[in-house]
């Protein structure tokens, strides 16, 4: 990674990668991409674009002028979004990935895009699900997400493209918020609890879903792009994550330092129906054995870093 070319870079993810991979790569060596700007540091600290990435043509010409020699193609609609509106959610999240892998061959350039837990259906096993199952999700994201796959494997079976990709959980972080995704209930509870000591939860008590704090995610993307290609048998998409809880256990942990925290449920059945079709908890064996995935933060050290992190931000 040289030349590194972020789409969806102002979203949940692409914010804080943008400002890790300037840090690590030079602040002029990556460009960020969103369809629109917002102030922020990804925007602030390096080039920045306006891309919408449903125009191939315009995404060609920005990776020609920055001279990309790699893509990490964030721009995306996330679950709960792309569930309400499910034609517009293929057409950017389909059209965009295959504009993105279209121009990542002709410029020869290395790929990341990332999947998720979402590319599982009420068929693939629920616990500890393997690498490698069954794939039937019930939902328009999961249908893209396992399409996306297949098309990242076969843009490098087909066309020798360096595709790598990550099944992403729940990402919580005290950056930029998600928006539209069924696991956000994560990220706003430490919110709510900072501000108000209440949270009203819309994914039911008992619903176990996968999650990962963002400095792991962020650190397992840059590790896998820079893994050796010999040791890599899977491409598009390692399993990840780093715990697994349901909203019961975040409340516990919360109350270590906020003893008066009270969490009540409003059940949004939308949302409860993708978090019911998903797993409960995802073996990422095959991502530790091909490229040395480890993560540094349980629910424990999460929390209390969220809780610091945020009552500085909201003071
Ligand atoms: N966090 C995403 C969502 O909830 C899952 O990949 O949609």
């Amino acid at each position: 990674m040289k030349n590194i070319l972020i789409t969806g870079a102002l979203g949940q993810i692409g914010s804080e990668l943008a400002v890790k991979l300037r840090s690590i790569y030079g602040a002029d060596h990556v460009v960020t991409t969103d369809i629109r700007k917002t102030d922020c540091e990804a925007a602030e600290s390096g080039p920045f674009e306006i891309l919408d990435v449903t125009n191939g043509k315009a995404l060609l010409a920005t990776a020609k002028k920055y001279r990309a020699d790699t893509i990490i193609h964030m721009a995306a609609v996330l679950s709960a979004t792309a569930e309400a509106n499910p034609v517009f959610a293929w057409n950017l999240n389909m059209g965009g990935l295959m504009n993105a892998l279209e121009i990542a061959r002709d410029l020869n350039c290395q790929f990341f895009t990332p999947s998720s837990i979402g590319a599982f259906g009420p068929t693939t096993p629920k616990d500890n699900t393997p690498q490698d199952t069954l794939q039937r999700p019930t939902t328009m994201y999961g249908v893209n997400k396992v399409a996306g796959e297949l098309l990242a494997d076969y843009y490098f079976y087909k066309f020798g493209v360096d595709t790598r990709g990550l099944r992403f959980p729940g990402l919580i972080s005290y950056v930029t918020p998600p928006g539209g995704g069924t696991t956000d209930y994560a990220v706003e509870i430490y919110y709510e609890a900072v501000k108000h000591k209440r949270y009203t939860c819309y994914i039911a008590q008992g619903t176990y879903m996968d999650m990962m704090y963002m400095p792991d995610a962020l650190n397992a993307i840059i590790e896998l792009m820079e893994a050796d290609p010999a040791r890599l048998k899977h491409r598009n998409s390692f399993n990840v994550t780093a715990m697994s809880f349901e909203p019961e256990e975040i409340a516990a942990e919360i109350r270590k330092a906020i003893p008066e925290f009270k969490l009540h449920y409003q059940v949004d059945p939308d949302r409860q129906r993708i978090a019911d079709s998903w797993p409960n908890s995802i073996d990422a064996t095959a991502a530790t054995e091909e490229w040395g995935f480890t993560t540094e933060f349980d629910l424990a050290k999460m929390t209390e870093d969220m809780l610091q992190q945020l009552a500085v931000k909201q003071s």
